[in-house]
């Protein structure tokens, strides 16, 4: 990998952050964890899985949508856009982007994991030689620093790519402020092309988050695995399971891990108590409407000039540009 090097954002956690993080969540009244810490090595490959389960929807509906998408954004974005990416994971969707755009100039992946990040990376800079790529390892709900080289002697937009619906994943002052700090990041005519997951009934949106191979449910559990193995603690992964609701007020999906028992928890030496049924909060999955989202994004300084659905109005795909 010669040409490739990976920057570091010094808001990369470190483990001494997680376990603050974990004392910190399993002493609130209603226990809770932050969800990116689903994310190591094993969560991360178990998270690919999920998307290729039939439960859940939304990675090849997104998928389609842009591929009827891609040909009309390629003409919105011009020649020679510098892509930037937030969470972008094993980046399958952005193959699809950078082939449909007429000669990206560059291409910055934010994500906190990085193997994935580095594994990813080499295999674009390996596919696409004339694109550059500047990796970036950092925890992207703080504020990023670009590398001066992303868009020093940029000659075309900005594209911040969001897919995935991961802004269902921040509460909602998060989201805004998320969609703030993105479009600071931008000038007028650049762009944010955005995966939301829409609304629609319960059981649907329950069995997507609940699949029939359970692999959400080894994905929400790896987490209290990933304790296990850190850190000194007594915490057995077997005594809780996986539990999904809807909060239909708040249009959210809830993951929860319930305990199966009455049990006490020792982690480093603080103890936690749980009865029969009490639960940690692992996440939340916000649902939009079209109108919905468009009106957040145009409240913040975007024009919501396109949106592309699928036929059975399951997934969205907003570009947005800013003005
Ligand atoms: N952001 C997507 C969503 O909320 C993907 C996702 C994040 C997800 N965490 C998850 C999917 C946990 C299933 C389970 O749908």
């Amino acid at each position: 990998m010669t040409n490739l090097s990976i920057n570091r954002q010094e808001n990369v956690n470190c483990d001494d952050q997680f376990l603050s993080d974990i004392l910190f969540g399993l002493g609130q009244t209603q226990k809770s964890l932050p969800c990116k810490y689903f994310y190591d090595e094993r969560g991360s490959v178990l998270f690919d899985e999920i998307c290729k389960t039939e439960d859940y929807y939304h990675t090849r509906t997104e998928l389609s949508i842009l591929d009827e998408a891609l040909p009309e954004v390629a003409r919105l974005v011009g020649p020679d856009a510098d892509i930037l990416e937030f969470g972008s994971g094993a980046g399958i969707k952005i193959q699809k982007l950078i082939e449909a755009l007429q000669a990206p100039r560059s291409y910055c992946p934010i994500d906190i994991s990085e193997e994935i990040l580095v594994s990813s990376s080499a295999k674009l800079k390996a596919m696409y030689p004339s694109l550059e790529v500047f990796p970036i390892v950092a925890d992207y709900l703080s504020p990023i620093e670009l590398p001066a080289a992303f868009t020093a002697n940029s000659t075309g937009r900005k594209l911040v790519f969001f897919p995935g619906s991961t802004i269902s994943n921040f509460d909602q002052p998060d989201a805004i402020q998320f969609l703030r700090h993105i479009r600071s990041l931008l000038s007028p005519g650049d762009a944010l092309l955005i995966g939301v997951d829409l609304i629609k009934p319960e059981t649907r949106l329950i069995s997507a988050y609940d699949d029939r191979e359970g692999i959400t449910a080894a994905f929400n559990l790896n987490l209290l695995e990933r304790i296990r193995n850190t850190y000194a603690t007594d915490l057995n992964p077997g005594g809780f399971k996986h539990e999904v609701r809807y909060n239909s007020e708040k249009h959210r999906i809830e993951m929860h891990l319930s305990s199966r028992c009455d049990q006490v928890v020792n982690i480093e030496g603080e103890r936690f108590e749980f009865v029969t049924g009490e639960t940690i909060h692992t996440e939340n999955s916000y649902k939009y409407s079209v109108e919905g989202f468009s009106l957040i994004a145009s409240n913040l300084g975007f024009a919501p000039n396109r949106v592309f659905t699928d036929s059975d109005n399951l997934f969205s795909v907003h570009y947005l540009s800013a003005h």
